[in-house]
């Protein structure tokens, strides 16, 4: 048996949550538009094509941002082919996913079914085969009220209204060799600096995302983004950071541990956002975007998945289509345990992807749409942890990993909303064998009142949710509470994750 303790004070603030750290993403890639946000000829398909029940399973999981359309599709992407009537629309090859893109979905489509879901549009812009201008023509066709071609080519497309789109992203992933139009990091921060400072001359009230790294185990990681910083300090708000974990070579140990990867990813950005601010002697504290992370077995598309042929340009074929397990979905727990503990810094992230592709959401062309494992620790997340931030202090017994070096048997986070005194405790036992119990002090909040309960474990660690038993994995009431006098305590099998919803009155 592992053990660990943890407080919950309200004054020991990490940070205001940022309702964009529960934001996620949609690319042209797979199934996510065709056959999964979109069917027409599906029974519950709207007047426009999307389905209906897919709709209501992303407003439950409670999404704020979408990052769209890219990812890799956007650095061969021209956005004009995607606007103007449907009939009119070029065909074209997507060269990063070796699939026919129709551009039946474009922005305007996307536009009107993300205000429908209640979600923010974060776009990219391409810097692969495009530039600067081609962005600034992009940004005044969504974002210009009148007074230009572009801006009533708009409203002859039948929006009048601008999208006035806040959140852009300068390019997918430019250190990326397999990235159209990969650049070195100071041919990026030049190219990425001359287009921020280009839009906001356009449109100032805009929110710019640099690239950062693809992954803490880029060869580049850390030099680029000081090189890139060192461009675009002054233009941009955020760095962003992309991070997707396996379980490799079977070493569940390792993999149940991926958040220590992520802490430790996020340290390191930060540390060098904030020696380029001490560099330049800036004010401005720079954010992180961490806006692609979860789950993704890349190692089968690597070897399964790949299309390849110059007579082969399938439209929506099957890719990335990962069936997620009970440990993935402690996994995806703890990573979202690692976001809310760097709160203060991480103020947007995007769980990539949303439906089909290494997503919470699948659906069957002509069937049912249903829940990943992963979908609960997200919308439990996502509709719970509200407020602030809090450092939870924990204490826990540890374990050796070959990946991350020594860890935390169990990792938590906790938030705090002052303005209704709710609070929230999200819970990892990591171990593989061993159940661990969990103190949680509860005495700087008042009276507590633990008002749900919830864990997702399960005596078979692989079990998942599939076509054939939608309904197999799901989350279960957490029996193993106690409360004391000024504390709680919990006991998690091993590989679970748990959320305790509290609410509190203050002491006089
Ligand atoms: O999310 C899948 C892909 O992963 C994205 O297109 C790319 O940005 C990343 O490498």
């Amino acid at each position: 048996m592992a053990t660990a303790r943890l407080t919950l004070d309200p004054r020991r603030r990490i940070g205001p949550i940022n309702r964009r750290m529960f934001g996620s993403f949609v690319e042209h890639l797979g199934r996510c538009v065709y056959d999964g946000i979109y069917e027409p000829g599906h029974e519950d398909a709207d007047a426009a094509g999307f389905r209906n029940d897919v709709k209501e399973l992303i407003k439950e999981l409670g999404i704020s941002t979408v990052r769209y359309p890219g990812g890799n599709f956007v650095s061969g992407f021209k956005w004009e082919d995607s606007v103007g009537p449907v009939e009119h629309r070029p065909k074209r090859l997507d060269l990063a996913w070796h699939s026919t893109e129709t551009n039946e979905v474009g922005l305007h489509e996307f536009a009107s079914w993300l205000e429908e879901v209640g979600g923010e549009l974060m776009l990219a812009v391409n810097l692969g085969t495009r530039g600067t201008q081609e962005a600034l023509e992009l940004l005044e066709y969504c974002n210009l009220p009148f007074g230009t071609a572009l801006a009533q080519e708009r409203a002859l497309n039948r929006r009048d209204k601008p999208f006035d789109i806040k959140m852009w992203c300068l390019g997918n992933e430019m250190d990326g060799p397999w990235q159209i139009g990969h650049r070195s990091a100071d041919d990026y921060g030049k190219l990425a600096s001359q287009t921020a400072k280009a839009m906001r001359q356009l449109d100032p009230s805009i929110e710019l995302v640099a690239c950062g790294s693809s992954s803490a185990d880029m060869p580049t990681f850390g030099e680029w983004e000081r090189v890139v910083l060192g461009h675009t300090y002054d233009d941009v708000d955020y760095i962003s950071c992309h991070a997707y974990y396996e379980i490799k070579d079977g070493d569940l140990g390792s993999f149940l541990a991926s958040a220590a990867n992520m802490d430790r990813f996020i340290d390191s950005v930060t540390a060098t956002a904030d020696h380029i601010r001490a560099v330049r002697g800036s004010n401005k504290t720079l954010n992180i975007s961490f806006d692609e992370w979860n789950v993704w077995y890349n190692e089968r598309f690597e070897k399964v998945d790949k299309i390849t042929g110059i007579d082969n340009w399938p439209i929506a074929p099957r890719l990335l289509e990962d069936t997620y397990t009970v440990v993935d979905a402690v996994v995806v727990g703890n990573l979202l345990i690692s976001l809310l503990n760097h709160a203060d810094r991480v103020t947007s992230a995007s769980l990539a992807q949303l439906v089909n592709v290494i997503a919470p959401i699948m659906t069957e062309p002509g069937g049912p749409s249903w829940k990943q494992t992963t979908f609960f620790p997200f919308a439990l997340t996502s509709n719970n942890a509200h407020g602030l931030a809090l450092d939870t202090g924990i204490e826990s017994d540890t374990y050796d990993t070959s990946a991350h070096g020594t860890v935390r048997t169990v990792d938590a986070a906790a938030t705090y909303n002052p303005e209704d005194g709710t609070a929230s405790v999200f819970l990892v036992n990591r171990s593989t064998d061993q159940p661990s119990t969990i103190t949680i002090d509860t005495g700087h909040l008042g009276e507590v009142r633990i008002v749900d309960a919830r864990t997702l474990t399960d005596p078979d660690v692989y079990a998942s949710n599939t076509l054939s038993q939608r309904d197999r994995v799901r989350l279960q009431p957490l029996e193993s509470l106690e409360e004391h006098k000024g504390s709680i305590t919990v006991t998690l099998p091993p590989v679970a994750w748990a959320a305790v919803l509290l609410e509190t009155t203050p002491r006089p």
